[in-house]
C-alpha cells in the first residue's frame, strides 16, 4: 500500500511551495492559531478560537471534549471540508489556505479519508458501488474502482457482502464500508468522527480494531473524535478540546492493544446469508 502519496500539485504562491520543500521533518499536520466564526453580529459563535496542533505520520490521536467544544469544526477544517476564518494549517508543510479550491479538492481526494459517525452511505446503492465512489471522482477506469473497491472491502472482513446495500448491512458493517470507502484511495490520513457513536459496544470495539490495523499495520495517520474513554483508550496520544481550544495533549503509556482480525473472524461470518427473495 502507498502510504503517503506525494503532493504533486504546485500549493499556490512559489514562494509558499518554496518555503514548504525547506521543512523537511515538518509534521504531517500543523495547526497554527485556527479559529471559525459562525455568523455575525449578535448570532456571532467561534467555534474554534486558537488552536494549535502538530501531528506525526503515523500517530493514532484521540479527540475528546465536550459537545460544542469545536471537534467536529476542527474535522472539518483537517478534511479540507470548511475553511478556517483565521490561523495556519499546513498539511506536509504546505499552507492549505494557499491551495486553490480545486487544489484543496485534490488533496482531499488523494490523502484524506472520512469517517462519520452516521456512516454517509448512499442507501440505494451496493456496498462495492459506495466504495469504488471516490475513485469515480478521482477519474479511475471502471475496471480499476472496481478492483480496488473489492480489495478494501475485504479488508475490512465484508467480502461476499460487496451486492447488499446499506439497508441489508448491520451498523457496524455499515460503518466498515464507510472504512473501505474512506481507505480505498491510499490516504495518508483518516479522519474519523465519532465513528462508533452509534455502535453498541461490540461493534464499537471492532470498528477500533480496525482503525487500530489502519495505523499499525499500514501506517496511515488516524484522528479519531470520540466521546467514550474506552475507544480512546486505543490511542496512544488523547486531545481535549474546550471551547474552541486545544486544553490537554497527553500520551498515553498503555494504548489498548487487540486483534482484531482474529477479533473479526469470530464476528464477522465471512460469507452473507442467503438473498434469494422469500
Ligand atoms: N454550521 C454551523 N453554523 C453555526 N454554528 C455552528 C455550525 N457548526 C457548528 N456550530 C457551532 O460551533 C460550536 C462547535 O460545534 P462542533 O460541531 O464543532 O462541536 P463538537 O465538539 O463536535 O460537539 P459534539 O460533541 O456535540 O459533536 C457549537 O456551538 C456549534 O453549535
Ligand atoms: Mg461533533
Amino acid at each position: 500500500m502507498t502510504l503517503v502519496a506525494p503532493l504533486t500539485e504546485p500549493p499556490g504562491p512559489a514562494g509558499a511551495h518554496a518555503n514548504a520543500k525547506a521543512q523537511p521533518e515538518a509534521p504531517l499536520i500543523r495547526l497554527r492559531g485556527i479559529a471559525k466564526r459562525y455568523g455575525s453580529g449578535a448570532t456571532e459563535l467561534l467555534a474554534l478560537q486558537g488552536l494549535d496542533l502538530d501531528v506525526q505520520a503515523g500517530e493514532l490521536l484521540a479527540i475528546m471534549g465536550p459537545s460544542g467544544s469545536g471537534k467536529s469544526t476542527a474535522m472539518n477544517i483537517l478534511g479540507c471540508l470548511d475553511t478556517p476564518t483565521a490561523g495556519q494549517y499546513l498539511f506536509k508543510g504546505v499552507p492549505v489556505q494557499a491551495l486553490s479550491r480545486d487544489q484543496r479538492a485534490r488533496l482531499r481526494r488523494r490523502h484524506l479519508g472520512f469517517v462519520f459517525q452516521g456512516f454517509n452511505l448512499l442507501a440505494r446503492t451496493s456496498a462495492l458501488e459506495n466504495v469504488e465512489l471516490p475513485l469515480l471522482y478521482r477519474g479511475d477506469s471502471a475496471t480499476a474502482r472496481r478492483a480496488a473497491a473489492l480489495q478494501a472491502l475485504a479488508s475490512v472482513g465484508l467480502k461476499g457482502w460487496e451486492d447488499h446495500s446499506p439497508a441489508e448491512l448491520s451498523g457496524g458493517q455499515q460503518q466498515r464500508v464507510a472504512i473501505a470507502r474512506a481507505i480505498v484511495t491510499e490516504p495518508a490520513v483518516v479522519l474519523a468522527d465519532e465513528p462508533t457513536g452509534n455502535l453498541d459496544s461490540q461493534r464499537s470495539h471492532e470498528i477500533m480494531g480496525l482503525l487500530l490495523a489502519l495505523n499499525r499495520d499500514h501506517g496511515i495517520t488516524v484522528l479519531m473524535v470520540t466521546h467514550e474513554p474506552e475507544m480512546a483508550a486505543y490511542a496512544r496520544r488523547m486531545v481535549h478540546f474546550s471551547d474552541g481550544r486545544l486544553v490537554r495533549d497527553v500520551q498515553n503509556p498503555r494504548p489498548t492493544t487487540r486483534a482484531p482480525t482474529a477479533e473479526m473472524a469470530s464476528a464477522v461470518p465471512t460469507a452473507p446469508p442467503a438473498t434469494e427473495a422469500t
